[in-house]
């Protein structure tokens, strides 16, 4: 099949994955429209200032000024598209299920400038039959009589971002379509901006895919937790347990325990799992206990920090290191961080924290390394943070990143 020949493209989102695979399909010879609700996102984006690691502001002053990509908060906009792909967030509601509120608001504002002919793509993470049960049914409501045929896909982003190695171009695509006609404009869109776009029959197995490989993670993180805690106990070094592991040739993947797991999706998306087997009458029980196991981590790291500390010290100072979900990003979505410093602070401890990436976190800033503390936990290994210099003060360190090898006072998780 050959690529779709670049026309202009409509992206609903400009976070995380919208705006990077703006910059991969101007790249591409797209030109983009980047519709966001957000306001000051949009003035933001059009000032050149990029709010997302994985595009550099020179990027997208580049894009900008060559006139092939600009933010917006007009969904009119849309009916100049050939393509519209919708990449807003898909988080939990308060009972922890599936909200998506804000994709069937995507949907709602897109549909009445939909023109003749559109592929419509959704690449939000969500579960099986989301494209076919919420996103379609609104679109075919509202959109223009005139507009007759429109195109649908599924096409989960499988982003990393901060990920060094693999990003929009080179991570295959997988692609579902709900007719023939849709699969071969969708395979067509994103062979013009991927290396390789993978078909398949529904976009409800496009969505299970995308579910089970964030599950995938979920699971594995949770087994390499409850085994972290065993050799704990028993005095053995689980990251050494895990390289000699590693030396099977096959059958074994390594996984790396820590303080729980963040961000917008290996907490979540396996939430969307679970709802889903239970709206079929059924349970995703080893699932749920996997991330019941994640859950107990930051408490689990709580108290060994604290055990590190003269029990004399009523109030120990304890300094967190890093607090975004994971290296390389500022964001702390989901940040298992939180529930590290709670519980912290629930045992009488007075916490502070540093983190080169956050700026601001829950309402409170950032302390330097010269802050003086009885333990520090090195929760995420953030680039720029100083850890020597913590070492060469004395300071009892727990490294829950497995990345300070044999040095006086460093405990590993
Ligand atoms: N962040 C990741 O690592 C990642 C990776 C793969 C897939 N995903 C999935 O991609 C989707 C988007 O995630 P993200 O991390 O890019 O989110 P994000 O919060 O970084 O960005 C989403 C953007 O959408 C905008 N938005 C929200 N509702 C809108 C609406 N109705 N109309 C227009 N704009 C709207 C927000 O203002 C925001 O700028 C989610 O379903 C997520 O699960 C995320």
């Amino acid at each position: 099949m050959s690529p779709q020949q670049p026309q202009i493209l409509a992206i609903i989102g400009q976070g995380y994955v919208g705006l990077p695979l703006a910059m991969a399909a101007v790249d591409a010879g797209w030109t983009v429209i980047g519709v966001d609700n957000f306001e000051v996102k949009v003035t933001q984006i059009n000032s050149g200032s990029s709010p997302v690691e994985d595009v550099s502001d020179s990027q997208l002053k580049a894009a900008l000024s060559k006139g092939v990509y600009k933010a917006t908060n007009d969904f009119s906009s849309v009916s100049q598209a050939s393509v519209i792909t919708i990449c807003v967030p898909t988080p939990l509601d308060d009972k922890r299920e599936p909200d998506l509120a804000l994709l069937r608001s995507a949907a709602k504002g897109i549909a009445p400038f939909i023109s003749n002919e559109t592929l419509i793509v959704s690449e939000s993470t969500s579960y099986p039959g989301t494209l076919r049960d919420i996103i379609i049914p609104i679109v075919n409501k509202l959109k223009p009589e005139a507009s007759k045929t429109v195109y649908f896909a599924s096409a989960p982003e499988r982003v990393n971002p901060g990920d060094p190695v693999w990003n929009q171009k080179n991570t295959p695509r997988l692609i579902g379509s709900i007719d023939n006609a849709s699969q071969t404009r969708a395979l067509a869109f994103y062979e013009s901006i991927c290396d390789a776009a993978v078909s398949v029959s529904t976009p409800e197995v496009a969505e299970a895919a995308k579910l089970l490989e964030n599950t995938f993670r979920l699971v594995n993180i949770a087994l390499i937790n409850e085994f972290t805690q065993l050799c704990a106990a028993s005095g053995i070094n689980v990251n050494e347990v895990i390289g000699a592991a590693s030396t099977k040739p096959y059958g074994f993947m390594p996984f790396r325990p820590g303080v729980g797991v963040g961000g917008h999706c290996i907490p979540v998306d396996p939430l969307y799992l679970t709802w889903w087997a239970r709206q079929k009458g059924t349970r995703a029980e080893f699932v749920e206990f996997a991330a019941s196991i994640n859950q107990q981590m930051p408490m689990y790291v709580a108290n060994r920090a604290l055990s590190l500390v003269d029990s004399d010290i009523k109030n120990p100072k304890v300094l967190i290191l890093g607090v975004a979900y994971k290296p390389g990003v500022g964001d702390v979505r989901e940040t298992p961080v939180s529930e590290l410093r709670d519980h912290l602070v629930t045992q009488g401890a007075d916490v502070a924290w540093h983190d080169p990436l956050v700026p601001m976190w829950d309402g409170s800033k950032p302390v330097d390394l010269g802050w003086d503390c009885d333990v520090a936990i090195l929760a995420t290994n953030q680039p720029g943070v100083d850890v020597e210099k913590l070492i060469s003060k004395g300071v009892q360190i727990l490294d829950c990143t497995n990345s300070i090898k044999n040095l006086n006072g460093v405990t590993s998780l």
